[in-house]
């Protein structure tokens, strides 16, 4: 048995058998669901059923692929892993009317984030061995990337080994579904959780959104017409950002010009500057005390969606601007 340290595992060190041997029941065939079904069926994971709520739009999808569809209630009593990938903010209303009721004894937890875990808004049994198996990045990548023989990057964690395999069944799963051609790491519960929550909070969506947002209006204000202002501050974050994940920050700067260099670096400091670190500590209080989950499921279980904030953005001028651009894409050869 390998010891744990900061070097991945690959699947050449990982016996598969913790999850070829189980049945595992999937809850959810979104982005995740319907990647970790599939790519667990390609790697030799026979007795697969996929958990539905009354009425999914995706009980044709995952017939289509070839599962068998059960409630979830009935999952809940026939797997010996549940693989929980329905939306983190269901989780609570899934686990406590659905799971926990009609539960096999001994059955494993896997998630794919930490969330409804590190925040105690699953309330597990002592028999169950409560996994992260985190394949990092968005689950239509796992499937893609598992097609041409890798995977995203894996993270482990266990909050509760009962049955001393654990540890196994973590990484059995995470090879299975590709993480093991790339590399498995491990992690915590409240590391990934609050690392996924602040990076896609100040980063990834809030920040870059905020970012593009106030600078397309500053640019049109200035005059610049919206196609060109989308152009330039949110059509080529793409090639930035690949610049990045594929080079570095560094290699990012070597790849741009001199121009672009030197305005960057001027500007850096100022806008990480002590406002901005301000709301950095803000955003991390609320997901450290917990707060931010608390609003985040509480307005979910009211019945309060997100419906209200996703209007006001499809009225934005950024976004017919965006909507014009993408229309003209690609004319020239059609
Ligand atoms: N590790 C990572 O980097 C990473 C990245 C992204 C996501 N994740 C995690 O993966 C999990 C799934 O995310 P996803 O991106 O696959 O989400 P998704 O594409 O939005 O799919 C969510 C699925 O949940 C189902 N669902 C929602 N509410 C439900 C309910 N009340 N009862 C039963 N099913 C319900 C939906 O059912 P319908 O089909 O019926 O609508 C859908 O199939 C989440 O825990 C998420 O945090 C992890």
């Amino acid at each position: 048995m390998p010891t744990e340290t900061t070097e991945p595992l690959y699947t050449r060190d990982i016996d598969l058998g913790p999850v070829t041997g189980r049945r595992i029941a999937i809850i959810g065939y979104g982005n995740h669901g319907r990647s970790h079904a599939l790519c667990l069926r390609d790697s030799g994971v026979s007795e697969i059923r996929i958990a539905l709520r009354v009425g999914s739009a995706s009980r044709a999808k995952a017939e289509a692929d070839g599962f068998q569809v059960v409630s979830v209630a009935e999952a809940a009593g026939w797997a010996d892993a549940i693989s929980l990938l329905a939306a983190d903010e269901a989780h609570r209303q899934i686990w406590t009317a659905e799971i926990l009721p009609h539960r096999k004894q001994g059955q494993a937890l896997i998630v794919c984030h930490g969330f409804s875990v590190h925040y105690g808004l699953i309330d597990a049994p002592a028999d169950a061995d409560i996994i992260l198996a985190a394949a990092k990045g968005p689950g239509g990548a796992v499937r893609e990337e598992f097609l041409k023989g890798g995977g995203l990057i894996g993270f482990w964690a266990v909050q509760q080994d009962a049955s001393g395999e654990a540890r196994a069944v973590a990484l059995a799963y995470l090879a299975a579904i590709g993480s093991g051609n790339v590399g498995i790491f491990p992690t915590s519960f409240r590391e990934e959780t609050v690392s996924d929550l602040f990076g896609e909070q100040v980063v990834l969506v809030g920040g870059m959104v905020a970012l593009a947002k106030a600078s397309f209006t500053r640019l049109t204000a200035a005059g610049v017409s919206p196609r060109m202002a989308y152009i330039d501050c949110v059509h080529e974050l793409k090639y930035l950002a690949d610049l990045i994940q594929q080079r570095g920050i560094a290699g990012m700067y070597a790849a741009i010009s001199d121009t672009a260099e030197f305005g960057a670096r001027q500007i850096e400091d100022a806008i990480a500057g002590p406002e901005l670190l301000k709301v950095f500590d803000g955003a991390m209080e609320d997901i450290e005390s917990g707060r931010f989950a608390r609003k985040w499921v509480e307005r979910y279980e009211s019945g309060e969606g997100l419906e209200a904030e996703r209007a006001e953005d499809r009225a934005l001028p950024i976004e017919a601007a965006g909507a014009e651009l993408r229309s003209r894409l690609g004319r020239a050869t059609k």
